[in-house]
């Protein structure tokens, strides 16, 4: 009881102590914020008319006279124009309308408010130039990315901003050159103008600036070479997906803060500096895609932060770098798409900070050997080695353990012999992918019992004999899991797309749930229990010689979006149940050997002849069209409609690649010929 009324008590002071803090709207601001109320097409969550005192609404912050101070309203999906009236809140010190859908010119004078210290009008959808003019005096945070302003970045944000920190002007189409008058932003700490067309050359006064730690300028249109004589503050640099060419200048020392610096997708070109090479403070070093040359030479007794290492795709040469084991902090190694020779080096036997190996498209050898070393590093989680080995035998060596491995990749390697027993260790697994192989034999069963498997592809190899019935029981694709993605903390960098949209690239591994067994010489029936793998994204067995009929508990996968069943010998009718699949896309089981009527509705209506064809038993009521004769369908006489289909144009097979390529792409390098798909004809 006591307690109760205490707690009733307390909470009514609270309550009267706030209220007393709100004070009266001014009505000057009042009539500004129901302007801006009437100005949007979509009401405005917590601003109901129910209190006229403006500052009681949500978002809305007032000082003690009632003047409005604080308006922030991300993420309320508002829908219209910014109306200048707002530029009559003549104390506004914070404007943050982030991520609504705000659109049209943004009122100049906007850029005039003499006490706003905050405006954050990030994702809306504003267009039009800045103004010549802008006077925000105490402005310390200004983030207008991710919107559809354009022309040249105004010079005044310095001369009259004084006292700015943080400049966010990414993700928008501003052109033309980083202004001059950027050399009196004293005060600013982080400075991003990515994705935009800035060009012109980097100019070398941002490195000085006294305050600036962190300078992002990817995926613009910036030339010339980096340059910098005097010591710079700067902790964080990102200049990729530029034009910056020629050699990496020996200026490292200058940065002697610096952790993170990107600069892949450039023209780079020549070795790596020297300064570069001995850097201390460097964690994160991202020279992906650019022509460097040289062997990688790095000075680990120097690099003691260096963790992030991306040399991928450039035009490096020699062994892979037997020092690397002594950068005791390197968790992550890509150096995929070099002209790499040579084994693993045996050092790595004692690399326990490893984490994430790739080394995709390299001109390796002994992978038996390789994994002989590999398999004691204790950390060891992804290992991408696509295209890197040629025509060795898979090694079969018992005694191989992977105990923390995830990730298993290495595809396109023509390797011979079984899928090897060593892999029934690999409790940890997620995604094992040994496609594009010539491996014989048949699936082991044991494959069924990795707990953590959540896409195989043993696609494009020689396997014959029955689908093991264990994969029907792979334990995560029983249950529905959203983290597709592997948990490894990976910068992430954006571009926009063909369709202006901004598009997030991650070097995460991020493949959805599959099962890939096309393109073998399996045999038996598609079990029943397939229906149980309801995490399935993706089910491609074409290519087989799989028999028996389409089992109707498919339709239980709920969140399939590939289902490709084409080229086998399968008999009977396609389930009615699959019309269900709703998240289906692509769809097909052409040349067997059904018969009766293509489902319709739902997906089905979308799928074309090229998903059936190749089935003389077949016909539907859009496509492979069933005849006149309804009767005739009924008691499923097909003789002259053998006939008919003859004359339907015999389409190119069902070709589908990847999914999420762009991203595979980053992990691993290689490109697929389609044509080498139908390998099996
Ligand atoms: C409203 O604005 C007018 C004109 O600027 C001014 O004269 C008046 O004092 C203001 N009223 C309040 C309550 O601030
Ligand atoms: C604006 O609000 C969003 C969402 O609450 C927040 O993420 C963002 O940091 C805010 N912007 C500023 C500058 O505080
Ligand atoms: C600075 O503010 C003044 C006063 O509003 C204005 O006239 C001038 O154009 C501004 N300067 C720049 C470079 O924007
Ligand atoms: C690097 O950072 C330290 C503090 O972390 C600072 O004292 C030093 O001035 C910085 N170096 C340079 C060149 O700015
Ligand atoms: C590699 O860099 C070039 C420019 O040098 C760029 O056009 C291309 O998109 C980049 N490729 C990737 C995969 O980022
Ligand atoms: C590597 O770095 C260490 C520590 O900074 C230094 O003493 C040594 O001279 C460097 N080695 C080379 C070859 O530069
Ligand atoms: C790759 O390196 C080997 C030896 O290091 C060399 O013989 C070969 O020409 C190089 N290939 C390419 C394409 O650079
Ligand atoms: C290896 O991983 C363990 C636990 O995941 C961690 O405690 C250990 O520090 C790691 N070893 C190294 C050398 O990073
Ligand atoms: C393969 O590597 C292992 C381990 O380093 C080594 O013992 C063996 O001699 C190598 N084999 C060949 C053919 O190079
Ligand atoms: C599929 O779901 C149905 C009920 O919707 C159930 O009766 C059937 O047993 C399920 N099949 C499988 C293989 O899970
Ligand atoms: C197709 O199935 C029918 C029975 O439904 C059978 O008579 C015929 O031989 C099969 N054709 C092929 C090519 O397997």
């Amino acid at each position: 009881m006591n307690v109760l009324w205490l707690c009733a008590t307390v909470s009514l002071t609270v309550f009267s102590v706030s209220a007393q803090l709100n004070s009266y709207c001014n009505s000057n601001d009042s009539m500004v914020l129901k302007h801006f109320m009437d100005g949007m097409d979509t009401a405005i969550d917590g601003w109901t008319s129910s209190s006229s005192n403006c500052c009681d609404w949500d978002g809305v912050t007032c000082n003690f006279a009632g003047k409005v101070t604080g308006l922030e309203l991300s993420k309320k999906k508002l829908v219209g124009n910014l109306l200048d009236s707002l530029t009559n809140l003549d104390q506004l010190r914070t404007l943050n309308l982030s991520r609504n859908l705000l659109k049209g010119d943004l009122p100049s004078s906007i850029f005039q408010l003499q006490y706003l210290q905050v405006l954050d009008l990030s994702a809306n959808e504003f267009s039009g130039s800045l103004p010549a003019s802008v006077n925000l005096p105490s402005i310390q945070l200004l983030d207008i990315s991710d919107n559809n302003f354009e022309g040249p970045i105004s010079p005044g944000f310095c001369i009259n901003s004084t006292g700015i920190m943080v400049l966010k002007l990414g993700v928008n189409y501003f052109n033309g050159e980083i202004p001059p008058e950027f050399e009196n932003c004293r005060s600013l700490e982080h400075l991003c103008l990515d994705a935009n067309f800035v060009s012109g050359i980097i100019p070398e006064y941002l490195f000085r600036l006294p305050r600036l730690l962190k300078l992002s300028l990817q995926d613009n249109a910036l030339s010339g070479q980096l340059h910098n004589s005097n010591p710079s503050n700067l902790v964080y640099l990102d200049v990729s997906l530029n034009y910056i060419s020629g050699n990496l200048p020996d200026l490292f020392h200058t940065f002697p803060n610096l952790t993170y610096f990107a600069a892949h997708s450039n023209n780079l070109d020549g070795k790596m500096p020297f300064s570069l090479l001995n850097s201390r403070s460097i964690s994160s070093l991202i020279l992906r895609n650019n022509s460097l040359s040289g062997s990688i030479d790095l000075n680990c007794s120097a690099m003691i932060n260096l963790l992030f290492l991306d040399l991928a795709d450039n035009k490096f040469t020699g062994f892979v770098p037997s020092n690397l084991p002594s950068c005791t902090s390197l968790k992550t190694i890509d150096l995929g798409g070099n002209n790499l020779t040579g084994q693993i080096p045996e050092s790595f036997k004692s690399f326990s900070s490893l984490c994430y190996l790739s080394l995709s498209m390299c001109k390796l050898n002994n992978l038996s050997g390789s994994l002989q070393i590999l398999h004691n590093c204790p950390n060891l989680t992804t290992l991408v080695l696509s295209r890197s080995f040629d025509s060795e035998e898979m090694p079969s060596n018992a005694n191989l353990e992977f105990k923390m491995l995830k990730t298993l990749v290495i595809p396109e390697c023509k390797l011979k012999g079984m899928i090897p027993v060593w892999l029934k260790g690999l409790t940890k697994l997620r995604i094992l992918d040994l496609s594009w192989n010539e491996l014989t034999g048949s699936i082991p069963p044991f494959i069924g019992s990795l707990q953590s498997l959540l896409y195989l592809d043993l696609s494009n190899n020689y396997l014959n004999g029955v689908i093991p019935k264990s994969l029907t029981q792979l334990p995560d694709l029983q249950v529905y899991d959203n983290t597709l993605e592997l948990p490894l903390e990976f910068p992430i960098f954006m571009r926009r797309g063909m369709d202006g949209k901004v598009l997030r690239y991650s070097y995460g591994i991020r493949f959805p749930p599959t099962l890939d067994l096309s393109n073998n010489f399996l045999t038996g029936p598609i079990w029943f229990e397939f229906g149980n793998l309801i995490n399935l994204h993706a089910l491609n067995l074409k290519y087989n010689e799989l028999s028996g009929v389409i089992p109707s508990s498919l339709a239980n996968l709920t969140i399939i979006e590939t289902l490709d069943l084409s080229h086998n010998d399968l008999s009977g009718e396609i389930p009615v149940s699959l019309v269900k699949l709703g998240m289906l896309s692509k769809f097909s089981v052409a040349y067997n050997n059904l018969t009766g009527i293509i489902p319709s509705g739902g997906q089905f209506s979308t799928f074309l002849v090229s998903s059936f064809e190749g089935n003389p038993g077949l016909c539907g009521e859009f496509v492979l069209s069933c005849l006149k004769n309804q009767e005739q369908l009924q008691i499923q006489e097909f003789e002259n409609f053998e006939d008919s289909i003859i004359s339907w144009p015999v389409l190119a097979g069902f070709g589908i690649g990847f999914f999420f390529a762009v991203i595979l792409l980053l992990v691993l390098p290689r490109t697929r010929n389609t044509q080498n798909m139908d390998k099996l004809e």
